[in-house]
């Protein structure tokens, strides 16, 4: 028996495929096509203007693709639009205006306009203003929030009708290093959930340690599926510096280690963190003075690199 042969069957959160949209002359998403399982965040990353809001806008059924299918835990935002908006939660790149509500008034009737009734949506935008960490603006109007704190009652917005899907657009966007980490981990209790989540940057940082899955694009289109795959593999290499760089690459040849030299140390594959304690343990055994043991680099940044190269 294996956990694969238990699991239940992986039933996707968002399915497109070949989904376009133009604004009069300009292809703003071509042909995309992409998956979002649930438990995940899956980032979606590109330059500005490459048609990720776009994208978002016609997953939420906000917006009419030109072509191509959507499917949102099994429904069609353009024939079952009311299944869809149960099922997702958006937040938007900007918070929009509701500057004079508190923000416990702003969730509970966003509340309210999911049909949840007073009481309920009251509850639990209480809980969620808790969730966030915004309990002592319950009572302040959204206004006085800064724009880390917007941003986290956005997503308390996104959440109040409990969805299974989640679709936060630039989140990041704007904050400080310490929000920029409480959202990551916010994101990754929706994921640890049951959730999935679709997250989009035009920043790579941002997204490198907050997502399971990637998916590029480049003017309007969806780049290769494999991305996911790249993204594990470029999270497989480490980067190890030592005092004397020499004595370090000559314990790898000896242990029959693959490696890339470089002026500081040597760059190479490990597996898993139980794998890369074994090895950094058997490095210091060896008498290497290492001073740095680390992931390579940005996983995203690599695989964004490597996908680039290909198109050339
Ligand atoms: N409502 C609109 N009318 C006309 N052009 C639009 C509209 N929305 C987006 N676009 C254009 O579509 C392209 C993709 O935009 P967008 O989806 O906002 O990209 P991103 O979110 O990746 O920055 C851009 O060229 C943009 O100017
Ligand atoms: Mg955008």
């Amino acid at each position: 028996m294996t956990l694969t042969q238990d699991a239940p069957v992986r039933t996707d959160a968002i399915t497109v495929e070949g989904v376009s949209r133009s604004f009069g002359s300009v292809k703003a998403v071509e042909d995309a096509t992409l998956t979002v399982p649930r438990g995940h965040v899956t980032a979606l990353i590109g330059p500005n203007g490459c048609g990720k809001t776009t994208l978002m806008l016609m997953l939420s059924g906000l917006l009419r693709p030109d072509a191509g299918e959507i499917a949102i835990a099994g429904h069609d935002p353009r024939t079952d639009a009311a299944a869809v908006r149960a099922e997702i939660g958006w937040m938007p790149d900007q918070l929009g205006s509701w500057d004079n509500l508190t923000c416990l008034q702003t969730l509970t009737l966003m509340g309210e306009a999911y049909r949840i009734p007073r009481a309920t949506a009251r509850a639990r935008g209480m809980a969620l203003l808790h969730r966030v960490h915004l309990e002592e603006f319950a009572d302040r109007p959204a206004r006085v929030l800064s724009r880390g704190q917007k941003q986290r009652l956005s997503l308390a917005r996104a959440l109040v009708h409990d969805p299974a899907v989640l679709l936060l657009d630039e989140p990041a966007n704007g904050l400080d290093p310490r929000s920029r980490v409480e959202l990551r981990d916010l994101v990754r209790e929706f994921a640890a959930e049951g959730r999935a989540v679709l997250v989009s940057s035009h920043v790579l940082a941002e997204l490198d340690e907050m997502v399971d899955d990637a998916v590029f694009m480049s003017k309007g289109r969806t780049m290769g599926e494999h991305a996911a795959a790249m993204v594990a593999d470029a999270r497989l290499k480490y980067r190890v510096d030592a005092l004397d760089p020499a004595a370090l690459q000559e314990a790898l040849s000896r242990g029959g280690v693959e490696f890339e030299p470089t002026a500081t140390g040597a760059i190479t594959r490990i597996a898993d963190e139980a794998n890369a304690a074994q090895a950094l343990a058997w490095l210091i055994r060896q008498g290497v003075q290492v001073h740095r043991f680390g992931p390579a680099g940005s996983a995203l940044e690599q695989t964004y690199m490597a996908m680039n190269e290909e198109r050339r």
